[in-house]
């Protein structure tokens, strides 16, 4: 495994597990069992996603020394605010059966996020939790947050891949000590992207798959990334890329691709982005 160094110190794994639309009974705690047992050690999920509790049995059922394990939950935008994010807080932890958690993210920029941070700046101080970001703040909310509070965000998780690589983002996150987290870093499996010739040739070159060099890719931008696989295969595909490097001229090859798109047009700086997540719970 490959680790980042976050601004506070913290020893974060570069290549993790993410549980994103796994709600099936029993789904998320298989993944996460056969996660754990091909290597992975950070797993991402979110209170929306709806699988704390079977991820933390499958936490529970594993030998793995906590220490060991970095596990991220997200703050959902409806319990915003300094009270509720205590408590959503909670909930989480609960769900989870932890007793801390490593990384605690804001996962929008919508609401009381300010009540929110205040709260998590506080749990952190506690020991409660690891380290705290933010996910989806685009570099103007992300400043303004830095600006206006005592601790910065350790990490911001934004969709990143092939298609939309965030250079730009990432620049303004360096200024301010944040570490670029990737979510779909695979694009969810986007076959324009699967088929990709360039991304095809590398992958011959070093007899890869395409998401072996896009991982690779993040691990050598060093981008802590989380791709989601509810096939073991994939699962253990995406973990087998340590064994070999990217060229210069391959990583600029990849450069080459950005189109600086949302694949499934998540922006979180659109208005209309408030009536489509309004309609969860
Ligand atoms: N903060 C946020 O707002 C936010 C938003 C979205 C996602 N996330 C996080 O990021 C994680 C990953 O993103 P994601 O789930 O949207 O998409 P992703 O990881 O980019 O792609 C997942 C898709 O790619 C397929 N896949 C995985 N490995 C593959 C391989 N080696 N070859 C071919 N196909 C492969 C998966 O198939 P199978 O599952 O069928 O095996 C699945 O359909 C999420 O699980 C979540 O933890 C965060």
């Amino acid at each position: 495994m490959e680790y980042v160094t976050l601004s506070n110190g913290v020893k974060m794994p570069k290549l993790g597990f993410g549980v994103f639309l796994m709600n099936e009974p029993g789904e998320a705690e298989q993944a996460v069992t056969n996660a754990l047992k091909t290597g992975y050690r950070l797993i991402d999920t979110a209170s929306r996603y709806y699988n704390e509790e079977e991820v933390g049995a499958a936490l529970k059922k594993s030998s793995i020394p906590r220490e060991e394990l970095f596990i991220t939950t997200k703050l959902w935008f409806k319990d915003a605010g300094y009270e509720n994010t205590k408590r959503a807080f909670e909930v989480s932890l609960e769900k989870l059966g932890l007793d801390y958690l490593d990384l605690y993210l804001i996962h929008q920029p919508f609401n009381d996020y300010y009540g929110s941070w205040r709260a998590m700046e506080e749990l952190y101080k506690e020991g409660k939790i690891r380290a705290i970001g933010v996910s989806n703040f685009y570099p103007d909310r992300l400043k303004d947050l830095v600006m206006h509070n005592e601790i910065a965000p350790m990490i911001d998780q934004r969709e990143t891949h092939p298609m939309n690589q965030q250079w730009e983002a990432e620049e303004w996150m360096k200024q301010d000590g944040v570490q670029l987290e990737a979510w779909s870093p695979l694009g969810r499996g986007n076959k324009e992207i699967f088929t990709n010739s360039i991304l095809m040739k590398i992958a011959d070159n070093h007899q890869k798959s395409v998401a072996q060099i896009i991982l690779r890719w993040f691990m050598q931008r060093n981008i802590v990334t989380i791709p989601k696989a509810s096939h073991v295969e994939r699962m253990q595909e995406n973990f087998d890329i340590f064994d070999f490097v990217l060229s210069h001229e391959e990583m600029e090859l990849i450069k080459g691709l950005d189109q600086k798109t949302s694949i499934g047009g998540v922006l979180h700086n659109d208005p209309k982005m408030l009536d489509v997540l309004s309609q969860f719970e």
